[in-house]
């Protein structure tokens, strides 16, 4: 099983990633995840790639793809891609690279929505869960409900100027990749703007039909 999440920026795929891949036992690659731990190397390529990220920009398609191929060479049970395909080219070298058939989700969140989820981001610098200060606090203020540190950081590329430009990105270049899997019949949309629970229990009985 080859899941692809799909939709703006902040619509909660990441945290639905997480969740679905635990109760269904598959793997999940987050691309975005993957490519902020390599901006951080401190090399040349991710002092690059940083900048990249920072302003909003897409990455360019081969580091992606590399990814990828990597992540369904080595899933056993099927495996999420959480942020991926995000334009044609990515579209092409998936189903040239996956025998299964890929099933993917939209999930579909108003922009006004968008912008709260982005800005209010944060997430546990030791075990990666996320949080927002306007929708999901922590239950004790200051202490993550996972691992209970007490440090969190903000992501760069959440600023109001790096949002403009990832929305652009959006638009122009993921939005076709919807309207390609809708054509082929192989999108299932799903209602991001709803309390996390029932939005797992929504993708939960879709994925079982
Ligand atoms: P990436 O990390 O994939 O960012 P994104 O697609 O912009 O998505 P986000 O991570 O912002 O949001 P999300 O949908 O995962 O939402 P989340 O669960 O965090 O990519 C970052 C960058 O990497 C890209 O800009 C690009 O440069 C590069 N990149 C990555 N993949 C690439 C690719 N394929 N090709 C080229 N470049 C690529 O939730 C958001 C917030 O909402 C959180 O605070 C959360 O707590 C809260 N929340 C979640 N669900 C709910 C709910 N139901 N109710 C209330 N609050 C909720």
């Amino acid at each position: 099983m080859i899941l692809a999440f799909i939709g703006p920026p902040g619509s909660g795929k990441g945290t639905q990633a997480v969740l679905i891949a635990d109760k269904m036992g598959l793997s999940h690659l987050s691309t975005g995840e993957v490519l902020r731990t390599k901006a951080t190397s401190g090399t040349p390529d991710g002092d690059i790639l940083q900048k990249t990220m920072a302003s909003g920009k897409l990455v360019s398609s081969d580091l992606v793809n590399d990814l990828v191929l990597n992540a369904l060479q080595s899933s056993k049970k099927g495996c999420i891609l959480d942020g991926y395909p995000r334009n044609l080219d990515q579209v092409k070298f998936l189903s040239k690279h996956c025998a299964e058939e890929i099933s993917s989700i939209y999930f579909n969140l108003p922009r006004d929505i968008i912008v709260k989820r982005i800005t209010g981001r944060f997430s546990c610098a030791q075990c990666g869960k996320i949080y927002n200060s306007y929708f999901y606090k922590t239950k004790i203020d200051g202490e993550c409900d996972a691992c209970r540190s007490s440090n969190f950081i903000f992501r760069k590329d959440d600023s109001e100027k790096a949002i403009v430009e990832r929305l652009e990105a959006y638009d122009a270049e993921t939005k076709p990749v919807i309207d390609h899997y809708r054509q082929l019949g192989l999108l299932k949309t799903i209602n991001a703007n709803a309390p996390l629970s029932e939005i797992t229990e929504e993708l939960y009985k879709l994925l079982k039909k």
